[in-house]
C-alpha cells in the first residue's frame, strides 16, 4: 500500500495535504479523513463530510505533463472514481463536466483539483487531487438542500461498503490512468469519460465567472477537456469554468425552473 496518513477529523484533507507537501511526499501520498469539518467543494461551495459516512481523501500526484494539461486530471480522477464505484461496487456512474459523478441522475460525488502556485515552497510541480464520495449515507440523512439532488452508494446498492476498499480502489486506478495519460496521451481516457457524460447532447444552463448566464445544448468535451456548448442562435461557446447543470428548455424563457 501507498503512503497514506489518516486523520479522525479534520478541517479539509485539501489543506492538510497542500501543508505536508513541503516535507516532500511522493507521487500517490494521500490523506484520508473520517471526516471533515470545513470540508471544500469547486467554486467556494461546501462539501458535507459527516463521519463514517463518506470518502473523503486527497491524493498528491506529480504528474509528468505541461502544465497547460492540468485540467485534463479533473476529468481522469472522475473517470477513475467511476471505474472504481463499477468494479467494487457494481455501480454505473455518470460524469458531469468538470468534476461530478453522478448516480441516477443524483450526486454522489466530486472532484477537487487544486495545483502547485509560484508561492509553494516545494520547487517540484505538484497536483493535489480531493475526491469526496458518499459512501454510507442514509436517505434524509443529507442536508434539506441536496434532499431531491444528493446519493450515496448505499442508497444505490442498499449496501454498506468499506470506505478505505473504496479509497484504495480509486488510488489505484487514478495513478494507472495519469500513467496512461503521460505515456499515450488523453484520447483513452476521454473516450471512457464520454462514454459516461452526462451531459452530451442535453440542454444546459451555463453560468460563466464573470456571472452571464448562457442556455444551449451541450455538444460535449473536446480533445483538450474544454466543454463545448451551442447556444439557441447557433453559436458555440468553449466552456473553460464556471457552473454548468442541466435544464429544460422552458426555463431559458423564464429564467426559472432548472431541472
Ligand atoms: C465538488 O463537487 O465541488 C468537489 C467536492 C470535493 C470534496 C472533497 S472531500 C476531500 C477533499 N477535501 C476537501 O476539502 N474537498 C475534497
Amino acid at each position: 500500500m501507498k503512503d497514506t496518513l489518516f486523520f479522525e477529523t479534520v478541517d479539509s484533507t485539501n489543506r492538510v495535504a497542500r501543508e505536508l507537501v513541503g516535507e516532500d511526499k511522493p507521487h500517490g501520498f494521500a490523506i484520508l479523513a473520517g471526516s471533515q469539518t470545513a470540508g471544500r467543494g469547486r467554486l467556494g461551495k461546501a462539501w458535507q463530510s459527516p463521519s463514517g459516512k463518506g470518502l473523503y481523501c486527497t491524493i498528491l500526484v506529480r504528474p509528468e505533463l505541461a502544465v497547460e494539461d492540468y485540467s485534463k486530471i479533473t476529468l481522469t480522477a472522475g473517470l477513475a472514481v467511476s471505474l472504481a464505484l463499477k468494479e467494487i461496487c457494481q455501480l454505473q456512474s455518470q460524469l458531469k463536466w468538470p468534476n461530478d459523478i453522478y448516480i441516477s441522475g443524483r450526486k454522489c460525488g466530486g472532484i477537487l483539483v487544486e495545483t502547485s502556485s509560484l508561492q509553494d515552497t516545494d520547487e517540484r510541480n505538484f497536483v493535489l487531487v480531493g475526491i469526496g464520495v458518499n459512501i454510507n449515507s442514509e436517505k434524509g440523512a443529507f442536508p434539506s438542500e441536496l434532499q431531491e439532488t444528493a446519493t450515496s452508494v448505499f442508497i444505490e446498492t442498499g449496501k454498506k461498503h468499506d470506505i478505505w476498499s473504496i479509497f484504495a480502489g480509486i488510488r489505484v486506478r487514478l495513478l494507472q490512468l495519469l500513467l496512461q495519460l503521460e505515456r499515450e496521451g488523453f484520447a483513452a481516457i476521454l473516450s471512457q469519460w464520454r462514454e459516461r457524460d452526462m451531459l452530451q447532447g442535453r440542454w444546459m444552463k451555463w453560468v460563466t465567472p464573470a456571472g452571464e448566464v448562457v442556455y444551449g445544448e451541450s455538444l460535449g468535451v473536446d480533445s483538450s477537456g474544454t466543454l463545448m456548448v451551442r447556444d439557441h442562435s447557433g453559436m458555440s461557446h468553449e466552456v473553460l469554468s464556471g457552473d454548468v447543470t442541466l435544464a429544460s428548455r422552458l426555463c431559458e424563457k423564464t429564467g426559472k425552473a432548472d431541472i
